[in-house]
């Protein structure tokens, strides 16, 4: 795992710091040894620190959380126009809504980012759902005509996409809240790779490998979306201005259809309609997503200066059922200056080394609930859905990649296949045990 040959001394610090502290919680809760590592099971973090590297370590913060600035990028003022340059700039154009003059459709599904992440701020999630579609032909997933993505709104009435007779494999996409991406994306491979081989075999999540879309041809272990299907928040705004705004950009310069058929009669805006610039070459708007979605703070716990004794307890029951080998507590950001995303994202001292405590390994599991719509990794992933992140999980009202679970016991009784001895366990717990687990699922 650490190539000495290769990294500096403090890269190999900070890389082994960041796989431990994947691996910690992992391990502590792995019902096989993990090979090479079966002592691990009994040390503390500190203790891991000593013994691998026989010396103190640098201090790893945890990522601020709450509303605002991260420090990626400058704050800036209200005041300043929009840019991909400053926090109240970047926000202006994730938060502007566009018209059919700016490019806006002609098949779409909202006219602002922030109109599906908005929940508590700009950047947040929401209940709006999309639409999916396709089919099976001989063994394999077909996308619906025009793309698995059914847009719900269009700019003209003869353009609007319907599921068409035939495609029966249909599902709805709850929108999934973006606080705390930056230092997601700054995770490393080897991170999210190691926390996978420490799962328990019959848990085991799936690493997708996926194109970074500005990297030229690079693949990173997917990250994003309920498939990870991008590991790049620039290539995910690229795919989401086109796909859930009409927008085409650099990186994705053809109209979607409708329902297959061409749109350009209606389209009005020459593609791609965000142009490149040697200052911003996937286009402004892009950069400026990429810029405001890397500078959010993680999600904030729902009360996080009063740990009750329920909430720890709730924890600690959390790990000892099994819940925590896929919702993992936490992981440590690549060091600052790290180049990522093919050389074109350098890691800023803002979301270098810092802890993180999303409560997901970004894995794809098989755990019953999967919507049968394919996208990456593996022929089995079209029933595998990623981890849902638990943190932030207080700010949301709906539950699970549909929206379909309205209470979180709903949502932990859906928990089959790969979480079924988790799930089994929680209903084994007495009551007393159930609600601390609930009180500590409410507090974060
Ligand atoms: C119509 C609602 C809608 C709009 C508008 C929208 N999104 Fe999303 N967003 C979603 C949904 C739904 C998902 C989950 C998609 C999936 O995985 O199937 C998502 C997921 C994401 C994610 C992945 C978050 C994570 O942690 O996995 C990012 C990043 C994102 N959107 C960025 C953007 C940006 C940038 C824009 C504006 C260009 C945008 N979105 C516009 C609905 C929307
Ligand atoms: C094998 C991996 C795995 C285990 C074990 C597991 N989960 Fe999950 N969990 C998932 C996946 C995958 C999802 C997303 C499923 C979906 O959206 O269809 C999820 C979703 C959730 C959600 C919904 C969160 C949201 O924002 O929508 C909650 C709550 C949750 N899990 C709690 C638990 C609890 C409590 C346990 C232990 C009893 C547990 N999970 C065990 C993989 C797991």
């Amino acid at each position: 795992m650490f190539n000495f040959k290769t990294h500096s001394r403090t890269m190999l610090l900070c890389s082994a710091t960041a796989t431990i502290l994947a691996l910690g919680p992992a391990i502590a809760n792995s019902a096989e040894p993990v090979p090479n590592t079966p002592q691990l099971h009994q040390l503390t973090y500190s203790k891991v620190y000593i013994s691998m590297l026989g010396t103190e370590l640098l201090p790893i913060d945890d990522a601020p959380t709450g509303q605002g600035n991260n420090g990626h990028i400058p704050l800036g003022s209200p005041e300043d126009e929009e840019s991909p340059l400053t926090f109240y700039a970047a926000k202006k154009v994730f938060d502007a809504v566009e018209d059919v003059a700016d490019g806006l459709g002609p098949v779409y599904n909202a006219q602002a980012c922030r109109e599906c992440h908005q929940s508590p701020m700009s950047g947040g999630s929401s209940q709006v759902t999309v639409v999916r579609a396709g089919r099976m032909n001989n063994g394999k997933f077909v996308d619906h005509a025009g793309g698995s993505l059914i847009q719900d709104r269009a700019i003209h009435y003869s353009l609007q996409e319907q599921v068409q007779d035939g495609n029966d494999i249909t599902a709805l996409r709850l929108s999934l809240s973006i606080l705390g991406d930056g230092f997601v994306e700054a995770v490393s491979d080897d991170t999210l790779l190691a926390i996978a081989a420490a799962q328990p075999a019959d848990m085991r999540g799936e690493a997708v490998m996926v194109e970074v879309l500005e990297g030229s041809g690079i693949k990173r272990v997917g990250r994003f979306g309920w498939k990870s299907q991008h590991a790049s928040l620039l290539s995910f705004a690229v795919d989401a201005y086109l796909n859930e705004m009409g927008i085409t950009s650099p990186l994705m310069p053809d109209e979607n259809t409708s329902n297959g058929k061409s749109v350009a009669a209606y389209d009005t805006v020459a593609d791609p309609e965000e142009e490149a610039s040697a200052q911003y070459p996937f286009g402004r708007d892009v950069h400026a997503f990429t810029n405001f979605m890397r500078s959010l703070k993680a999600p904030a716990r729902n009360d996080a200066t009063t740990q009750t004794q329920a909430i720890i307890d709730g924890q600690a029951l959390f790990t000892q059922i099994g819940c925590s080998n896929c919702h993992t507590p936490a992981m440590v950001t690549s060091p600052p200056g790290t180049l990522l995303n093919g050389g074109t994202f350098t890691v800023t001292e803002a979301l270098g080394n810092k802890r993180i405590r999303p409560f997901s390994d970004f894995l794809l599991h098989d755990i019953g609930t999967g919507d049968g719509i394919y996208q990456t990794g593996s022929a089995e992933a079209r029933n595998k859905m990623r981890t849902a992140a638990l943190w932030g999980l207080h700010t949301r009202a709906r539950f699970m990649h549909d929206g379909l679970s309205l209470t979180l016991g709903n949502a932990i009784q859906r928990h089959q296949g790969q979480a079924l001895s988790a799930r089994k366990a929680f209903h084994q717990l007495t009551s007393d045990q159930q609600a601390k687990v609930l009180a500590f699922l409410r507090s974060l």
